[in-house]
């Protein structure tokens, strides 16, 4: 790989991918020919996890910058309603008190335990996903990654050409949860939307499944049998071969591809532990062919 050209070292942590990058302190500015490096592994490997990063939130979010312009968060109770570029996954409150199971941002948080995409609900869905661990918990806690390339791989090429086409509808909320309090209206209207269901990584052409909980109907296809098929699918993608199950250590940072891998969050003992996980996530761009080259840095 090209990372031979910088003093990074890059690891593999699963035969299909996933790897983990040492040599470089990502809290202090990174030389662009460090980030290069980076790019490319994020393009292959699709999952990044660097060890021992102390970032606060200035200096996640521009390390972040370097993948380009920063989502803001819809607002939802998990950030009490005031959206910014940090989303914070905790079980904490303000102070650093464990909520109880039943406060309404644990109710929200508990969406995460379902396999998804972060924003696949936006017209421009997530480029990547960096998430920081602020406060780990001893046991339980971990993330879980599986990759919708690997698994489009697996596929005979005639059920390759029978899902190529087709175009999916992603939804903020459940449709069956019509009394749903954590979007509005206003919310739930402009966060459905469609994207195909077979993708492409603009640099490398490698082709992926885009699927995940967000992912609810097939255009074209009864709501039920296009259902059936993207339960099926993101069953497929995330049977143990196409699985990475990170277990957290304070300071670790990880980058996901959303474009082309899904996460979940697994479960702890809330009652017991604390856990705080600092997210960045940054924007796509249309059309995707944008992102054929290195970002620009830097950007909003
Ligand atoms: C996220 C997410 C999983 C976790 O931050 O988008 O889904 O384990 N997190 O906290
Ligand atoms: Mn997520």
């Amino acid at each position: 790989m090209s990372a031979v050209l910088t003093r990074l070292s890059i690891k593999p942590l699963h035969p299909l991918f996933v790897a983990e990058i040492t040599g470089i302190d990502l809290t202090m500015p990174v030389a662009r020919e460090d980030f290069r490096a980076i790019w490319d592994a994020f393009n292959e490997y699709q999952i990044l996890v660097f060890r021992d990063q102390p970032f606060d939130d200035e200096s996640q979010i521009a390390f972040s910058r370097n993948f380009g312009a920063l989502e803001t968060m819809e607002a939802h109770p998990g950030n009490h309603f005031k959206p910014s570029h940090i989303a914070v996954m905790t079980n904490l409150d303000a102070q650093g008190n464990l909520l109880p199971l039943d406060h309404p941002s644990m109710i929200h948080r508990l969406r995460n335990e379902a396999w998804h995409t972060d924003s696949s609900f936006k017209p421009v869905a997530a480029l990547c996903s960096l998430l920081s661990g602020r406060v780990v918990p001893p046991a339980g806690g971990n993330t879980e990654f599986a990759s919708g390339r690997a698994a489009y791989a697996a596929f005979p090429e005639a059920r390759k050409a029978a899902l190529e086409g087709l175009t999916v509808v992603h939804r903020v909320a459940e449709p069956s949860n019509v009394n749903d309090p954590a979007y509005n209206e206003e919310q739930k209207q402009r966060l459905t939307v469609t994207h195909p269901l077979i993708r492409a990584n603009p640099v490398n052409q490698r082709k992926n499944l885009y699927v995940g909980s967000h992912a609810q109907e097939i255009v074209g296809m009864p709501r039920e049998e296009g259902k059936a098929l993207l339960d099926e699918l993101t069953a497929f993608c995330t049977q143990p071969q196409f699985v990475y199950n990170h277990p957290w250590r304070q300071h670790d940072l990880v980058i996901w591809d959303n474009r082309c891998a899904l996460h979940r969050a697994t479960t702890f003992d809330k009652t017991k532990y604390r856990r705080k996980m600092h997210r960045t996530t940054v924007a796509g761009m249309v059309p995707e062919s944008a992102f054929a080259s290195m970002p620009q840095a830097g950007a909003a």
